[in-house]
């Protein structure tokens, strides 16, 4: 019943009309469920996966833990609800969202157009790269279906896949296809369902791995110690830098993301414990992939194995640990489907919103907004694809580092934009339109927003100035002037 798709305009959940461009009604989620799902769907990816573990072990271990969860209580969640408000309340994506909360309130002026410019520019550079990289998990996960977790283990497994010319591209292009077709199912009966089966599974398999791998490893516990007792030493303001970046990227914000699933969130729901939820969801699975990243590792390597961030992490590392364990393919198999599981949620929503985007500032209908972003999507990923072949020969020096197509478009989207973004959109919703906007969106559903007032002092001040700090230091670390 809830999934049923209805077009007659009454108050059953509506599936995107597909069929009849012109007149496509805008979408709803069937429940307060299908809407926390969703929003944990996109915010659980290989931010968790790969980034929260070992930032998690630069920064400290514990003390990085507690400096993360504090963040996320106090600013994650303040600005999750701010954009979740966004699109509930003018029920429009990212990119003309801003033009509508200006003329809801009496401002003019173009600046509101480039804000949702960079909601859709956003999500346009990250949604490639993150298909190649989805390729990739595909890869490894077929890989070790097959048994070959020796084989996948070898020290040039990874660089001779990459930089070969044709098995990257298939990859990729299959990556997309399936992303491609959850969208076009829809809202319900795609995006949905996809959620409803995949977050479970991948609560099970993260809980499975963390405990075989803390039983099975030798030494394991100095890793969980490490990981979860913080120390008063391990303290800096790096500690908190660090955390307060990752916890934007993780939860999926400034990506348009929040912003477009706000848009199909029903009135009568709870919006501000909705958002609580999705930030619990999110912070407990990096916890956990930390549990199941940081003692393997550790056990590994020591600590210096773990600090090892990204593609070298989850693709040669974990590999060679999971070599070591008993039933390694089976294990490199599970884990690979829970990658598989996060970072297809994740791109689902990050393509959702460059396509509701186009639909809402074009009225070109969600089947037409589909085929471009489709054919748009081939076409971006592949320049990531071929960045470790033919394309080789294109690289980005920023600082001391020589970036590939594919460093480059992560660090200009999550260290500049980004954050720049996040920091423009809090100070124009605390300081020009008014964070009662958002309070009254968030009262909406008839119950009064207790913390309005501890929501308001951080939209307006806490949330600007850490936002600040953190651009200017990622910037400065990419730079090289400083080491993050
Ligand atoms: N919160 C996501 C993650 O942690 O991976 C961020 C994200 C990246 C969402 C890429 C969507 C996406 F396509």
């Amino acid at each position: 019943m809830a999934d049923s798709p209805t077009t007659s305009g009454h108050s059953e959940p509506l599936a995107v009309d597909i069929s009849n461009d012109a007149v496509s009604e805008r979408a709803t989620w069937s429940g307060k469920l299908a809407f926390v799902l969703a929003g944990a769907a996109s915010a659980v990816g290989l931010g968790n996966l790969w980034r929260y573990p070992s930032l998690a072990a630069k920064y400290g271990g514990g003390a990085f833990v507690l400096t993360y969860i504090i963040l996320v209580l106090i600013l994650g969640l303040t600005y999750m609800i701010t954009e979740i408000g966004i699109g509930r309340r003018t029920k429009l994506s990212g990119i003309s969202a801003f033009t509508r909360m200006a003329a809801d309130t009496g401002h003019k002026g173009a600046g509101w157009k480039a804000v949702g410019l960079f909601e859709i520019i956003v999500p346009c550079i990250i949604g490639p790269y993150y298909c190649v990289i989805g390729g990739w998990i595909l890869k490894y996960m077929v890989g070790y279906a097959l048994g070959a977790a020796d084989e996948i283990a070898g020290t040039s497994y990874f660089t001779s896949f990459i930089t070969s010319d044709s098995e990257p591209v298939a990859w990729t292009l299959l990556f997309c296809g399936i992303t491609m077709l959850v969208i076009i199912l829809g809202v319900n009966q795609g995006i949905e369902k996809l959620n409803k089966y995949a977050m479970p599974a991948l609560l099970v398999l993260a809980i499975a791995i963390a405990v075989y791998a803390i039983a099975t490893l030798p030494d394991a516990g100095a890793g969980v110690a490490y990981f979860l007792i913080p120390k008063a030493s391990d303290f800096s303001v790096m500690t908190v830098v660090a955390a307060a970046g990752q916890m934007f990227y993780s939860l999926s914000l400034a990506m348009g993301i929040m912003i477009t699933y706000g848009s199909y969130m029903k009135r009568s729901e709870h919006l501000a414990s909705s958002a609580g939820w999705i930030c619990l969801f999110d912070t407990v699975i990096a916890v956990l992939a930390g549990l199941m990243v940081v003692p393997a590792t550790y056990s590994f390597g020591g600590v210096e194995a773990t600090k090892q961030a990204g593609a070298g992490l989850m693709f040669q590392t974990l590999p060679q640990v999971f070599d070591t364990m008993p039933l390694s393919s089976l294990v490199g198999f599970l884990y690979f489907a829970l990658v598989f599981f996060a970072a297809l949620t994740s791109s689902v929503s990050i393509i959702e919103a460059v396509v509701s985007g186009i639909d809402d500032a074009s009225h070109v209908g969600r089947r037409k907004s589909v085929r471009i972003v489709g054919i748009a999507l081939i076409v971006l990923a592949l320049l990531p694809t071929l960045g470790y072949s033919v394309l080789s020969w294109v690289h980005f020096p920023i600082g001391s580092a020589d970036m590939t197509i594919l460093d480059f478009a992560d660090f200009i989207s999550n260290s500049v934009i980004m954050p720049a973004l996040a920091l423009v959109v809090s100070i124009l919703v605390g300081w020009v339109i008014k964070p009662g906007y958002i309070v009254e969106e968030v009262e909406a559903d008839g119950t009064r927003f207790a913390l309005r007032k501890v929501y308001v002092f951080l939209l307006k001040f806490v949330v600007p100035i850490l936002l600040g700090v953190v651009l200017v230091s990622s910037i400065l670390n990419s730079v090289g002037v400083i080491s993050i």
